[in-house]
């Protein structure tokens, strides 16, 4: 229908056809409108007593556009006919009509006896003809339905019609039917009650079937709420949180304590996003008081001693201040980097002192770990870390690559542990996800021997995914701290990213983090079920 008549302007139709005779029918009075303009007119009426309907639903007969092709054009037997009789004769192949037209027309038309063949031409047979096909479509289109069933039957078949279904709307005045819809008071003032007008005002009927406006309100992006589901789990498992509100390291935190040599392509700027100014960090140093009394770590929870392996549970050592001596440690790394040191031989090559000192966009959380393990060495104990925040690698952009992603990142102090109990934490950790049977692939980290890629099954994908990596903390790292060598530590990091792409469905990650982000999909995404996936 092309008729953009307003609502509002339908209602004063109704109003006025009633106004002449007892009752209007919507399919004929009212045929240019669409089924939910009338229905939304009519209920505005009815609301208000000016009305009232019935419905009725009933079918009639529609052309398709094959039909109506036919119906302005003839039928095919038609065209074939009237083809051949134009030229008197005609080649087998040479019917100017379409081939499936020419095909089904020739048939009917040898039926019908309209022409016949003669050697490998047509003649015509017939010098009159009567387009029953077509009349009988034209009837159709007049009057939405056709006497003979048999051909009308055969036309569904055929596609040429089809049924239609209608609503249509028997309408008559009601109690209270006017013109005009009356002016309608909408609220009930002061002034009012106090004049009595109210006992005479005309109240517009309250909507109860209306929807609510929607409502501008804030939404949690789907990343903040994997996160806080994932945060939740570590909780469950005893971990505490660390703080991570440093986007900007020390190559020291992020590289050298890692036993990432300076020369390794990680450090390349490829990867890793240096800062130009300040052109370099003070050297590493303990918290100042004022921070350290802030420390979150030292939060009251005692899960941070909730280990399995460890049969007795220490109480909190007593945050007192941090006295090591930092270029002690920063020595012990140079060692171990340079000439070897603990039991190892080290990279040999000479290492810089301003080099660690350069400063940079972290590339992992790793960094936030190894300063959390460095801490941990002045009280050696068993431990559970974690933390879930942003990291900052110079990736070319793509659909799954942004030069900034969100790392996951878990690991575990305690004497005697083993590989074992790692993949064995791994297991248990991803099953909290919904992600179970794991499976481990040897890779190579600087800081971590051995180290291991963690692939899961994707039922969705149907295939492997990388999901994480891991690995035990090598002992140049965890030994220069001054961590004894039978405390080990392993650890593990995944993406943020990923698992929330997977259970919102996102590919494109540009989709889910950027500037090109609907905030739509924002605002309407559902809660997430981790162990429903
Ligand atoms: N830092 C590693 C990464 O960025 C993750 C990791 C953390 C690996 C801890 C081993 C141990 O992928």
């Amino acid at each position: 229908t092309t008729n953009s008549s307003h609502p509002h302007d339908l209602t004063r139709e109704i109003l006025s056809l009633l106004d002449t005779r007892p009752q209007l029918q919507t399919a004929d009075d009212l045929p240019d409108a669409s089924q939910a303009e009338v229905k939304a007119a009519l209920d505005r009426l009815a609301s208000r007593q000016m009305i009232q309907y019935n419905t009725r639903d009933s079918e009639n007969i529609v052309l398709t556009e094959e039909g109506q092709t036919i119906c302005d054009e003839g039928s095919h037997e038609y065209k074939v006919w009237e083809a051949v009789k134009r030229k008197g004769r005609i080649g087998l192949k040479e019917l100017p009509v379409g081939a499936e037209s020419a095909k089904i027309g020739q048939g009917n038309a040898f039926k019908l006896k309209w022409i016949k063949k003669d050697g490998d031409t047509l003649v015509p047979v017939a010098n009159e003809v009567e387009d029953k096909t077509r009349q009988s479509l034209l009837e159709i289109n007049e009057k939405r339905s056709l006497e003979n069933t048999i051909t009308l039957k055969e036309f569904i078949k055929r596609k040429l019609a089809k049924t239609n279904k209608v609503i249509t709307y028997d309408v008559q005045k009601g109690s209270r039917y006017a013109k005009e819809i009356p002016v309608e008071v909408t609220d009930l003032t002061a002034d009012m009650l106090a004049s009595g007008e109210w006992k005479t005002a005309n109240f517009k009927p309250y909507n109860f079937e209306a929807l609510g406006a929607p409502q501008n309100s804030g939404a949690l992006h789907p990343l903040n709420k994997v996160r806080s589901e994932l945060r939740q789990i570590f909780f469950n498992l005893g971990f505490v949180e660390m703080p991570t509100s440093r986007y900007v390291e020390s190559g020291f935190w992020n590289f050298d304590a890692l036993f990432v040599p300076q020369q390794h392509p990680a450090r390349d700027t490829q990867d890793t996003f240096f800062i130009s100014d300040p052109p370099s960090a003070d050297p590493p140093r303990p918290d100042p008081p004022a921070e350290a009394a802030m420390d979150i770590m030292e939060a009251p929870s005692k899960r941070l001693y909730a280990s399995a392996s460890s049969t007795s549970t220490p109480s909190a050592p007593s945050k007192s201040e941090d006295t090591r001596d930092y270029e002690q440690y920063l020595s012990s790394i140079r060692a171990v980097h340079e000439s070897g040191a603990f039991g190892s031989i080290g990279y040999r090559y000479p290492w810089s002192r301003s080099e660690c000192l350069r400063l940079v966009l972290r590339t992992h959380t790793t960094a936030v770990s190894t300063w959390a393990l460095h801490r941990l060495a002045s009280q050696p104990r068993p431990a559970r870390y974690f933390s879930i925040d942003r990291v900052f690698r110079n990736e070319t952009v793509d659909a799954t690559h942004l030069a900034e992603f969100h790392q996951v990142e878990g690991v575990i102090a305690d004497f005697g542990l083993t590989l074992g109990g790692l993949m064995r934490f791994l297991e248990d950790f991803f099953a909290n996800l919904g992600i179970t049977g794991l499976r481990f692939k040897p890779a190579y980290n600087p800081y971590t021997e051995p180290s291991m890629e963690v692939f899961g099954y994707h039922a969705g994908l149907g295939k492997w995914v990388e999901i994480g990596n891991s690995g035990m903390f090598r002992p140049e790292m965890l030994e220069p701290m001054g961590l004894p060598p039978d405390l080990r530590v392993y650890g593990f990091g995944l993406s943020l990213e990923r698992p929330t792409m997977i259970k919102y469905k996102v590919s494109n990650i540009r989709d889910l983090l950027g500037h090109k982000v609907d905030l739509g999909f924002i605002e309407t995404n559902a809660a997430v079920r981790l162990e429903k996936n």
